[in-house]
């Protein structure tokens, strides 16, 4: 998939209105996920693509061993901390030993039904949608299982369309945030963390009730930031198989910035981006920063 063409095997196949990618996720099992019967110590981590997932991964996995890198090193973080809409069936989601903890990209109509009983918690994280586009960009060109777009210009038109995985950024933002009141949820910012990560994980650890000393707390703070995550193999997904990401082309750890958009998007495509955002997200009490 390096021709700048139509090469990928893989390719976006909706599931009521959500675009799956074909060869990689199974729409059967995908719809079976709404059933799934959740515990209390059961954590959804929710993103949009590109909005700092790995991230996530990375901060729970060490919260979880209280800070200990070395207690994460007999398992990538993916394993550790696997994709929900990837191959988990049922039966495998309910004889996983507890705390099961879970990231997604789904939109929140696919969501076990039972989050919004209040069992079970979610963490939302959030991303400005142009440093998302501009993140998933670079993705695309290097995930194999992603058609490479043939410049930014027609990928920014393709994310403005919501034709990529996940959908429009406004609708995964917007649907889920929208019925946070249903459920536990924690809502954080990729800003956020990258103003002041410390703070951040404090209110994750606090959000799952989990109790670490200061120096435990330090500890997770320290390997992740984004320069140990991107040389730590169990952090950085340089393990996944070239069928999937072309190492040769990218990294998961790309450039880990707040304001990459400003180097992509040109004048027109900036005043057009925010004229949409202003109509899209004007009933919707958020707001984010763009540079910093
Ligand atoms: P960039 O491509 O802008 O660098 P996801 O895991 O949802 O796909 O998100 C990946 C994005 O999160 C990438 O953005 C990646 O660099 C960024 N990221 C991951 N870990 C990070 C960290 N510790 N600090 C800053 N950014 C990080």
């Amino acid at each position: 998939n390096q021709s700048g063409g139509e090469t990928s095997d893989y390719k976006l196949v909706p599931l009521r209105g959500f675009n799956l990618i074909s060869g990689i996720h199974n729409p059967e099992a995908v719809d079976k996920i709404q059933n799934f019967e959740i515990r209390d110590s059961d954590v959804f981590v929710i993103t949009y693509p590109k909005s700092g997932t790995i991230w996530l991964q990375q901060i729970l996995s060490l919260i979880e061993v209280k800070g200990d890198v070395t207690a994460t090193r007999d398992q990538l973080n993916s394993d550790r901390i696997p994709w929900i809409e990837l191959v988990e069936s049922e039966k495998q989601f309910d004889s996983a030993p507890s705390p099961r903890i879970r990231v997604s990209h789904l939109a929140y109509k696919f969501m076990p039904l039972q989050l919004k009983q209040k069992k079970g918690k979610v963490i939302y994280v959030a991303r400005n949608p142009k440093d998302a586009l501009v993140s998933y960009y670079h993705f695309h060109k290097y995930a194999n299982m992603l058609e490479t777009p043939k410049d930014f210009d027609s990928f920014f038109e393709k994310f403005m369309e919501g034709n990529v995985y996940g959908n429009c950024w406004f609708e995964h933002v917007k649907g889920w945030y929208s019925h946070k009141d249903e459920m536990n949820f924690l809502y954080i910012t990729y800003e956020d963390m990258i103003k002041d990560l410390r703070s951040v994980v404090e209110k994750i650890i606090s959000f799952l009730e989990r109790d670490l000393t200061t120096q435990q707390l330090n500890d997770v703070v320290e390997h992740s930031t984004f320069k140990n995550m991107k040389t730590n193999p169990q952090a950085n997904y340089q393990q996944v198989p070239v069928i999937l990401l072309n190492h040769q082309l990218g990294a998961f750890l790309r450039k880990g910035t707040v304001g990459d958009w400003k180097n992509y998007f040109t004048v027109a495509q900036n005043e057009r981006f925010d004229k949409v955002y202003q109509q899209k997200m004007k009933d919707v009490p958020l707001s984010f920063k763009w540079d910093m």
